[in-house]
């Protein structure tokens, strides 16, 4: 388990006295950004002129379709589209929505009261906690942990605990079972993301056929981040949360023009399903922001409506990319296992490096490879010992930093722990 309540505070670190007293209580309940110190690492480099491999961040680096940049830059000109737009998205998005889910998976859903668009799902997400959670309120999710799975609540003034990902399906949804059957207070909504970000963890249907009844059972609401629902490779297809039946009535998912049209700059995404909770972000959201620029609602229409075939070309690509740095990954003694999704290979560092720790492993990486990976460790405790690559480079791009991987990192079975030399401190608590 994993609770908010034990961890640092960047605030407090900070020193700075007014700006601790300037922090509201929920700044103060926040720990470090762990990405900050590679973050930071990689800019002084940049400034030096120095070429990283940036495989740290989801952050697509292929072009948005052609096809939606010229709607964008025709519905940009429009008088009418430069004013203040719907905070829940125009009806011919909705509706465009709607079309999309019918025809990938199968789900019919009203546009009117099921879906709403958001300024992307991350977005959608932390106002939907605030909308559905405070103080005193429980949500549950995974671990490892996408960080505004965990700090979403939290910030909504609730808490939130981690169950371990088991090795099988089963063994999670029983221990989901028994933390929703002895947890005080009652968890309220349970926090899900297939495939999974960032371990490329993936379920099927079933698995969802059995979320749907616990949630029956146990009256919570369910949450389910599916913003890689649309890049799965050798023919897997991930399944809609709202494919099962009843699923809408305890739940809503989160989809997001991001990462499949490589549109992450745009900030487009949606939610869908559970009328009061989408009912319930609207009005929040109608206090928050007048909506998403109308041009890029127009375009995003354009993506939904045309560009299925430019989706499925990109999950070939990532295809490529993953089998070259999973093969790749193995031969430097990196365990990997192979993802059937998503935009990432979270790899378990080599033995000899393993005791580093994740964090200080990936600013060697940096230092010694001048390549960006994440640490595990940022995904909360039980993602330590790993490190997580993004596909968002082209292959020879990623061949280039195996090669500097295996430079810096050789592959030794008699190095033993720490060169400590390179990698500055072991500090795990960061
Ligand atoms: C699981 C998951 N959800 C949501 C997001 C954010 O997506 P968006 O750009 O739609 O806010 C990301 C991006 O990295 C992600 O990995």
């Amino acid at each position: 388990m994993t609770g908010p309540a034990t961890l640092g505070n960047e605030t407090q670190a900070s020193g700075d006295q007014e700006l601790l007293l300037l922090a509201s209580q929920r700044m103060r309940r926040l720990p470090p950004y762990l990405f900050e110190r590679i973050n930071k690492a990689k800019l002084a480099l940049r400034r030096r002129n120095v070429d990283i491999i940036d495989l740290g961040m989801g952050n697509p680096n292929d072009p948005t379709p052609g096809i939606v940049v010229e709607k964008l830059k025709e519905a940009a000109g429009l008088k009418k589209n430069q004013r203040y737009s719907v905070s829940r998205g125009i009806d011919n998005l909705r509706r465009e929505y709607a079309r999309f889910y019918e025809r990938r998976f199968g789900v019919r859903l009203d546009p009117e009261s099921e879906i709403i668009a958001c300024l992307g799902s991350k977005e959608g997400f932390s106002h939907l906690c605030l909308a559905v959670l405070g103080p005193g309120d429980l949500a549950l999710t995974h671990a490892p942990v996408f960080p505004i799975h965990l700090y979403g609540p939290v910030i909504a003034g609730a808490e939130t605990i981690c169950v371990p990902f088991e090795e099988k399906d089963e063994e999670f949804l029983r221990k989901l079972d028994a933390f929703a059957k002895r947890l005080l207070p009652k968890p309220k909504i349970v926090v899900l993301n297939f495939p999974h970000n960032p371990t490329g963890r993936t379920v099927e249907k079933d698995f969802f056929r059995e979320v749907v009844r616990l949630a029956k059972k146990h009256s919570f609401y369910v949450i389910h981040d599916f913003a890689y629902g649309n890049t799965c490779f050798d023919g897997y297809r991930a399944p809609s949360f709202l494919e099962v039946e009843g699923a809408a009535e305890v739940g809503v998912e989160l989809g997001t023009l991001s990462k499949a049209y490589n549109m992450a700059g745009w900030r487009i995404g949606f939610a869908a399903g559970n009328r009061r909770m989408i009912r319930l972000l609207a009005d929040i959201k109608g206090y928050f922001d007048y909506g998403i620029f109308q041009a890029v609602q127009i375009a995003a229409i354009m993506a939904l409506r045309e560009c299925d075939e430019d989706i499925s070309r990109q999950a070939r690509v990532y295809q490529g990319r993953r089998d070259v740095l999973a093969g790749g990954l193995r031969e430097l003694g990196f365990g990997v296992d192979t993802p059937r999704a998503g935009m990432f290979v979270w790899a378990r560092i080599p033995d000899a490096y393993n005791g580093m720790g994740s964090m200080s492993f990936s600013l060697a990486c940096l230092d010694r490879a001048r390549v960006v990976v994440s640490p595990g460790v940022g995904f909360g405790e039980r993602g330590e010992g790993r490190v997580r690559i993004a596909l968002t480079e082209n292959e020879e791009r990623l061949k280039q930093a195996l090669r500097q991987l295996k430079a810096a990192f050789p592959v030794r079975s008699d190095i033993g722990g720490i060169d400590s030399e390179h990698t500055g401190s072991n500090d795990k608590s960061i």
